[in-house]
């Protein structure tokens, strides 16, 4: 191998979008379609996801898909039926909004004909990926920053060249809800803070909680993550756990965790679904005046 492409092999290129959950937390609404369609203002969340990846510099998009998943797919897609549309109306603001995704990127898609587990979908991706690095992005954390958190975690593997995770400080009554680790802390800076990771937990009780540091939907992996996803058993569950895959490569590799500067909105829960809706449209040039307006009317 070259040294050219050698070089080119530590760089992250590629973006694995696992999107094969079945979103039972939000029945009925995911009964016929993805949870990662669902309108965040009027994008879908997955859109938010995949320009953040773009923002990375990242261009080449894997989506692990299942059954009932074509919208996303369509979504992706070049629409000649609406381009024309819009173009006879002169409708060139909308016709550049939806041009725009499908022009940015290049997406393949994989299927996991079943739902066995985070680990396992991205696990169906390791002949589309490669004997490389790359990014891991969960549509249900929709992250807002002045650099782009994966951007930021890319800083952290050019300096490091190994596994990054990304963590967040959680409240302790909600810390069994997520992997949570336990680490040394070896650089700080304003609002980041990098971790060598000593341990991984998935969903502790409060009292076993190693730390208030849980993983948050954000990956940086090497590709020795596949022989140890190979090897890993169903977990919690009943499925195959990214976590634990993960604990396997910690016995092989150093893992770091990256405390980003930015702010997470939990799209996964209802809860947080609704709390990203409203900030995103208060946000927003267009709606933000009126809606604000709209929510004082209330007077909750
Ligand atoms: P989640 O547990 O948040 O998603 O998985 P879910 O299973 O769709 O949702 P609930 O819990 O039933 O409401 C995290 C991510 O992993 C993907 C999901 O699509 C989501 O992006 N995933 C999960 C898969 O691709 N395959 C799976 O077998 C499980």
């Amino acid at each position: 191998m070259s040294d050219a492409t050698k070089h080119d092999h530590s760089r992250i290129r590629k973006a694995v979008f696992p999107a094969a959950g079945l979103g039972t937390r939000f029945l009925p609404a995911t009964k016929a379609q993805p949870k990662e369609m669902l309108p965040l203002v009027d994008k879908p969340i997955i859109q938010y996801v995949i320009e953040e990846a773009v923002a990375s510099g990242m261009q080449n998009i894997i989506i692990v898909t299942g059954r009932g998943k074509n919208a996303i797919e369509d979504h992706f897609d070049v629409s000649y039926e609406l381009e024309r549309i819009l173009e006879a109306r002169g409708k060139k603001e909308l016709l550049d909004q939806v041009r725009s995704i499908s022009e940015l990127i290049h997406v393949s898609y994989v299927r996991q004909k079943e739902a066995l587990g985070l680990g396992h979908a991205i696990l169906m991706t390791r002949e589309l990926v490669g004997d490389e690095p790359f990014a891991v992005f969960l549509g249900d954390d929709i992250i807002e920053s002045k650099t782009a958190c994966m951007k930021q975690m890319m800083e952290v593997y050019d300096r490091l060249h190994c596994a990054v995770v990304a963590l967040e400080e959680v409240p302790r009554e909600q810390i069994s809800r997520y992997g949570v680790i336990e680490g040394t802390e070896v650089d700080r800076g304003v609002n980041r803070r990098v971790f060598k990771i000593m341990n991984m937990v998935e969903k502790p009780s409060l009292e076993s909680a190693p730390s208030n540091l849980a993983i948050i939907g954000r990956y940086i992996l090497p590709p020795e993550i596949f022989d140890c996803l190979e090897r890993t058993r169903a977990g919690a569950g009943g499925e195959i756990q990214l976590t634990d895959g993960l604990k396997e490569l910690l016995n092989q590799q150093p893992i770091y965790g990256y405390q980003f500067e930015g702010k997470r909105y939990d799209a996964g829960d209802k809860l947080g679904f609704l709390k990203a809706t409203v900030e995103l449209a208060l946000k927003r040039d267009d709606l933000g005046g009126p809606f604000r307006e709209y929510l004082r009317s209330l007077k909750l």
